[in-house]
C-alpha cells in the first residue's frame, strides 16, 4: 500500500514525456534477417564478373586486397547497408562457387537497365540481366532455396529460412544505364525524358512481383548525378554553356533529376497500392552531388577526375579502362590507380571509390535524405511516426 503513491507519481511524470517522444520512440528496429539487392554496377558484388569475366586489378585493392567483382577500390554502398543492418556482405546470385546465401543474395549486375536491352552487350549494348530478369532470378532463388534447404545439412546452412523473405530488406539502385544508354544511342534530352514513364512502369512491375512473392520492406535509391562522371563528361564533348559551376554536364543531371522526381511519384503510388509494405525513397543524388560540389570541405580532391584511368581532362579514356593496357608510342602502359584513393571520389570514370561510397552511406543511413525520413534499421515501417 505504501508504495502506491510513488508508482502513480512516476506514471504521471512519465506519461507526458512518452507522448512527446513518441515519434522517435515509436519505431522499433526491424532486425532484417536478410538483404536482397537489385541493380547495376553501383551495387554489383560479383554478378557481372561471374557471367562475363572478372573485374581486373586494381579493383578491390583498398579493402579486399584483390578483385572481388566490385567496380571500386573497395566496398560499395550496398556493402555498408549490409553491415549497417548487422549482416555479412551479400554474395552475387550468379556466383556458383563458394557462395553463402543464408542472409540474402545480390541480383545486381554491371551495365543493367530497368527496361530490356535492345542491343547485345558485346555490340556496345547493356547487360542482358535487366531488372525483369533479376526479378525472375529472385523468383527462382526463393522457390529453389526452399526446396533445396529441405535436404538439410549444408544446404540448410547456405540458404535463407522461409520466414526471412517477408522480413528481409529489398534494396534497389537502378535506372542510370537506361538514361545514359538513351543519350549514347543518340537521343536528345527531350527524347530521353520521354522514355522515363515506360522505364518507371517496368520498375513498378518488378517491385510488384517481389511484393507478390512476399517482400514487404523496400529501400529504393534514386539515380545519381551521372552528368558529373568522367565517362559521360568525356564522351559528350561538353560545351562550356552546358556545364554548371562544378563542371558537371547540366543536361544529363537535369534528366537524372527528372527521372528522380518521377521515381519519387512512382514510389508514392506503390505506397498507396500496397498498404502492407514499407517503401523508402532514398535521395542518393543529393548526397553524391554535395560530395562532388564540396569535395574539399569533406576532405576529397579532384572530384571530376578518375583515380584509375588514363589521359585527358578527366583521366579517363573510353578505349581503355581501369586495369587495362594501352599502347602509347609503342610502349605498353598499364592503367593503374592514383596514389591515394581515400581522398578521391571517382574510382574508374564510372564508379565511386570506397571512401566516397562510405561518405554517401553516412548521409543516407539515418533517414535524413529519405522519404519518409526513416533510418535504415527502421525501414520496415511505413511512416516516420
Ligand atoms: C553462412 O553464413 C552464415 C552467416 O555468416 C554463417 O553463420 C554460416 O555458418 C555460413 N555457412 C557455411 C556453411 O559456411
Ligand atoms: C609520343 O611521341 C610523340 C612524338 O615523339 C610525343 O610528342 C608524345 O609526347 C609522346 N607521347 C607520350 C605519352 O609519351
Amino acid at each position: 500500500m505504501e508504495s502506491q503513491p510513488r508508482v502513480f507519481s512516476v506514471f504521471f511524470i512519465l506519461l507526458p514525456v512518452l507522448f512527446t517522444l513518441k515519434p522517435v520512440l515509436g519505431l522499433t528496429e526491424c532486425h532484417f534477417p536478410a538483404l536482397f539487392n537489385f541493380g547495376d554496377s553501383n551495387s554489383d558484388t560479383g554478378g557481372y564478373s561471374a557471367a562475363f569475366g572478372m573485374a581486373p586489378p586494381p579493383d578491390g585493392e583498398t579493402f579486399f586486397g584483390a578483385p572481388v567483382g566490385r567496380y571500386s577500390d573497395g566496398r560499395l554502398i550496398v556493402d555498408f547497408i549490409a553491415k549497417g543492418i548487422g549482416l555479412p556482405y551479400i554474395d552475387a546470385y550468379l556466383n556458383s562457387v563458394g557462395t553463402n546465401f543464408s542472409h540474402g543474395a545480390n541480383f545486381a549486375t554491371a551495365a543493367s537497365t530497368i527496361r530490356e536491352p535492345v542491343s547485345a552487350l558485346f555490340q556496345g549494348g547493356v547487360s542482358p540481366f535487366s531488372l525483369d530478369v533479376q526479378s525472375w532470378q529472385f523468383d527462382q532463388f526463393l522457390n529453389r532455396s526452399q526446396t533445396t534447404a529441405k535436404q538439410g545439412g549444408v544446404f540448410k546452412d547456405l540458404l535463407p529460412k522461409e520466414d526471412y523473405f517477408p522480413r528481409a530488406l529489398y534494396t534497389f539502385d537502378i535506372g542510370q544505364n537506361d538514361l545514359t544508354s538513351g543519350f549514347f544511342s543518340g537521343l536528345t534530352e527531350d527524347e530521353v525524358i520521354a522514355t522515363i514513364p515506360d522505364i518507371l512502369n517496368k520498375f513498378t512491375t518488378a517491385v510488384q512481383n517481389i511484393y507478390w512473392e512476399g517482400g514487404r520492406s523496400f529501400w529504393i535509391h534514386n539515380t545519381g548525378p551521372f552528368g558529373c562522371l568522367p565517362y559521360v563528361l568525356d564522351r559528350l564533348l561538353v560545351k562550356a554553356a552546358q556545364v554548371d559551376s562544378v563542371g558537371c554536364a547540366t543536361p544529363f543531371n537535369d534528366v537524372a533529376q527528372q527521372f528522380n522526381s518521377k521515381l519519387k511519384e512512382t514510389v508514392d503510388q506503390l505506397r498507396k497500392d500496397f498498404p502492407l509494405a514499407a517503401f523508402t525513397y532514398v535521395d542518393v543524388y543529393s548526397a553524391k552531388y554535395s560530395l562532388i560540389h564540396q569535395a574539399r570541405k569533406y576532405g576529397f580532391e579532384h572530384p571530376l577526375r578518375a583515380c584509375c584511368g588514363y589521359g585527358g581532362a578527366y583521366n579517363y579514356n573510353q578505349q581503355v579502362g581501369c586495369g587495362g593496357t594501352i599502347v602509347v608510342n609503342g610502349t605498353d602502359i598499364l592503367v593503374t590507380s592514383c596514389k591515394n584513393p581515400s581522398t578521391r571520389i571517382n574510382w574508374d570514370g564510372v564508379h565511386y571509390t570506397e571512401a566516397a561510397n562510405k561518405w554517401v552511406f553516412d548521409q543516407i543511413v539515418n533517414g535524413a535524405l529519405s522519404d519518409p525520413p526513416i533510418p535504415l534499421k527502421k525501414a520496415c515501417h511505413r511512416e516516420a511516426h
